[in-house]
């Protein structure tokens, strides 16, 4: 397929490598050109605007920042979309704003992602996605490509950004929780690499624990996802569950330990620094 993508940050870079070596030619636009160029190592296009980028695509992936920026590339993205191709809407975007982004747009569909840096690079990632069947269909070679498996949400645009939240409101509370325990051993004088080692392998632990606490431990925060995406997304939790009158206590707790991280300038370091707002 001719595939577009628009946006080479962590993600979207991730996935121009990843559809590539499945065999897709694509376009690559990022606002900052330069990112886009260096994908041309991989075989990929760099297209000097959005335009430009989807003229002729099969498909269109979006994985800008947030809603604020898919709208910014909303109008010249849906003109230069011929018929027959699909807007793959993967950015995390929230409810709301996939109610935006997909307003007046009849060729879209809502897939968010589960996965960092390394399984963007891979094509490992889990695809949600919703929308009308016939779409998901034609962009199975795509999230094939990019993704290990894809989870089906519902045959409409929404439903796949609402399961994003819950995810992401899992990984937000488990990296806190792991920055927690491995700090209150700290202040508590017992070793904390003891806290890893005493879950290790039972039914509490898990793997996510030992490569994040592993990286609080050496305080290395290279960035897979920022601390300022957590606070987005985390934001983008609570406004949802205010709709629904779902109770917010959790949620507003870890808005608040990630915006401290980044108040004390983590914001682009990986979520993995909220371990800093337990220390004292
Ligand atoms: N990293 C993860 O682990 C992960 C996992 C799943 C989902 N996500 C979601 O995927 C999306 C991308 O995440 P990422 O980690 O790839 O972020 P990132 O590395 O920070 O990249 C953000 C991208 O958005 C672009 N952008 C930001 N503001 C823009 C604007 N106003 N207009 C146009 N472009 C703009 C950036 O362009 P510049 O290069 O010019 O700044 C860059 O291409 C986010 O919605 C994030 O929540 C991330």
């Amino acid at each position: 397929m001719r595939v577009a993508v628009l946006g080479a940050g962590v993600m979207g870079a991730g996935m121009v490598r990843s559809l590539r070596r499945a065999g897709h030619d694509v376009a690559v636009w990022n606002r900052t050109p330069a990112k886009a160029a260096d994908l041309a190592s991989v075989g990929a296009v760099p297209a000097p605007d959005v335009t430009a980028a989807v003229t002729g695509a099969d498909a269109v992936i979006s994985m800008l920042f947030d809603a604020e920026a898919t709208l910014a590339v909303k109008a010249d993205l849906t003109a230069a979309l011929a018929d027959g191709a699909v807007w793959i809407q993967s950015a995390t975007v929230g409810v709301a704003g996939i109610g935006a982004v997909a307003e007046g747009v009849p060729a879209i569909v809502d897939a968010p992602v589960l996965g960092t840096r390394k399984p963007a690079d891979d094509g490992t990632l889990v695809v949600l996605a919703s929308g009308d069947p016939a779409l998901l269909e034609r962009c199975r070679p795509v999230f094939d490509a990019i993704g290990s498996r894809t989870v089906v949400a519902g045959d409409t645009v929404g439903p796949a950004s609402a399961l994003k939240l819950a995810c992401n409101s899992w990984v937000a509370l488990a990296m806190a929780g792991i920055g927690q325990s491995v700090q209150l051993a700290r202040a508590l004088g017992v070793d904390p690499r003891l806290f890893l080692s005493a879950i290790d392998g039972g039914p509490t632990g898990m793997p996510y624990a030992q490569v994040k606490g592993q990286a609080v431990l050496a305080g290395d925060y290279a960035t897979s996802f920022a601390v300022d995406g957590v606070v987005k997304d985390v934001g983008l939790m609570v406004d949802a569950a205010a709709q629904v009158g779902f109770p917010t206590g959790l949620l507003d707790a870890l808005r608040a330990l990630y915006a401290e991280a980044s108040a004390a300038g983590h914001g682009d370091a990986d979520m993995a620094a909220v371990a800093e707002s337990f220390r004292r």
